[in-house]
């Protein structure tokens, strides 16, 4: 089937079909065509430019966006959207003055969210998830990874990734799916941690890999969960079954878990709330997206990531939500965009660059999706009637989508 988008105000994020990423001074460009039309072909972009070269044709699907602007839909790189249940006690006592370190310490945090999901049948977690699912399609999630990691035993692992495995069949997003056994230590090996990595290592590793359930491996990198020799052991087990590292690295300390998971060849080093010039230094001419995730910062009340140093450092920058029920409890990228322009400083075409194109290298999807050009996927935000994009991240905790497209499907 053909479809055309006919006077789109602008159209945002034009790219040539190669390019994957975008850094440093690069990032403060955002390519785009004022009046334009987008022809889209089955599930792809076909054709693309001015109006004023728009050749009208009957057999074309015609939609009419006057005042519109269209965008490729959000490329959320880090989430933990599959989980049980909710943690609102926990906020509410960190209102009342409790720190998350402090909560996480008395077997609160993600051991609490483990609990939880461990008693939840594979159906209801599925259908818990889904709906948080149909919530972010709804807000211009187009691509999206998922960890587990709150599961922390053999079988509710292996519950989480197959609920994965069940989303990526169902939700028309493209998702991508990461292991996080070593999210916590679970309180049955608190005295014996190196038997639960081995757990991680000989048993869960191997069965993920028997049933394909992961694309991608994580650790929580961190003082309390996971140290460097942890991290290095689990990133060389998972080596051996070709997964790529995206970690979780200086949220509360730099551990030096940058450069450990550079060594790894890391797609991805998220957090980075503790950034050192040594960690930025590391970063330089490698393949590893830095990502950012202010959601986690704005709910938790910590430092957000330093990304003007990294982008001055010539760096690359992606934006992600984290949501998760501990640290983010919302997957809104269009509120994530925001955050990062008034906490981080980013101007609106950085951000926009680092929640699109950037967030889809950091997911290892950027041939198809995260800018609008010929041969990728037709997954497309048309916003409310507005003037330009800076309008998206000005106007904060408002809804600039009035249709999300995905797989050249109008989504209701
Ligand atoms: O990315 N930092 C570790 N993991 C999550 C939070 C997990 C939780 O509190 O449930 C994060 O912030
Ligand atoms: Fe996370």
């Amino acid at each position: 089937m053909r479809q055309v988008f006919i006077n789109i105000k602008q159209l945002v994020q034009v790219r040539p079909t190669s390019q994957k990423k975008v850094a440093g001074e690069a990032m403060k460009i955002l390519p785009k065509i004022d009046n334009a039309f987008l022809e889209i072909e089955d599930d792809r972009i076909s054709n693309f430019g001015s109006m004023s070269d728009f050749n009208s044709s009957t057999e074309n699907n015609v939609i009419d966006v006057k005042n519109r602007l269209v965008l490729p839909s959000w490329c959320d790189s880090h989430s933990h959207v599959v989980y049980a249940g909710n943690r609102s006690q926990e906020f509410v006592d960190r209102i009342n003055g409790l720190s998350y370190e402090e909560i996480a310490r008395r077997g609160g945090g993600i051991l609490n969210s483990a609990k939880a999901l461990q008693n939840t049948s594979e159906n209801d977690l599925f259908e818990q998830s889904m709906e948080r699912i149909k919530r972010l399609v709804r807000l211009g999630t187009g691509a999206l990874e998922i960890k587990s990691g709150y599961g922390l035993s053999v079988d509710a692992e292996l519950k989480m990734l197959r609920v994965i495995r069940q989303i990526k069949r169902r939700s028309p997003q493209k998702i991508k799916s990461t292991f996080l056994g070593a999210h916590a230590v679970p309180e049955e090996f608190k005295t014996n941690k190196s038997e639960y990595i081995d757990l991680i290592i000989n048993s869960m590793l191997p069965k993920i890999h028997e049933e394909n359930l992961a694309d991608f491996v994580d650790v929580f990198c961190e003082k309390g969960y996971f140290d460097m020799e942890d991290t290095n052991l689990i990133l060389s087990a998972a080596k051996r079954y070709n997964l790529q590292p995206k970690i979780h690295v200086n949220q509360f300390n730099a551990l030096g878990g940058v450069a450990l998971g550079i060594k790894h060849n890391a797609l991805s080093v998220d957090h980075l709330e503790k950034l050192t010039q040594d960690d930025i230094h590391a970063l330089k001419n490698t393949e590893t997206m830095p990502v950012a995730l202010p959601g986690c910062s704005f709910f938790l009340g910590i430092p957000y990531t330093p990304a003007r140093p990294l982008i001055e450092a010539g760096l690359a920058v992606a934006l992600a939500s984290d949501f998760n029920p501990g640290s983010a409890p919302s997957g809104n990228m269009n509120f994530i965009v925001s955050l990062a322009c008034i906490k981080m400083k980013l101007t609106p075409e950085e951000a926009i660059n680092a929640a699109t194109i950037n967030g889809a290298y950091a997911m290892g999807v950027s041939e198809k999706y995260g800018s609008i050009a010929v041969g990728k996927k037709a997954n497309l935000i048309v916003t409310k009637p507005m003037d330009s994009y800076q309008q998206i991240p000005y106007e904060f905790g408002n809804n600039p989508i009035e249709k999300v497209m995905l797989n050249g499907v109008l989504i209701d």
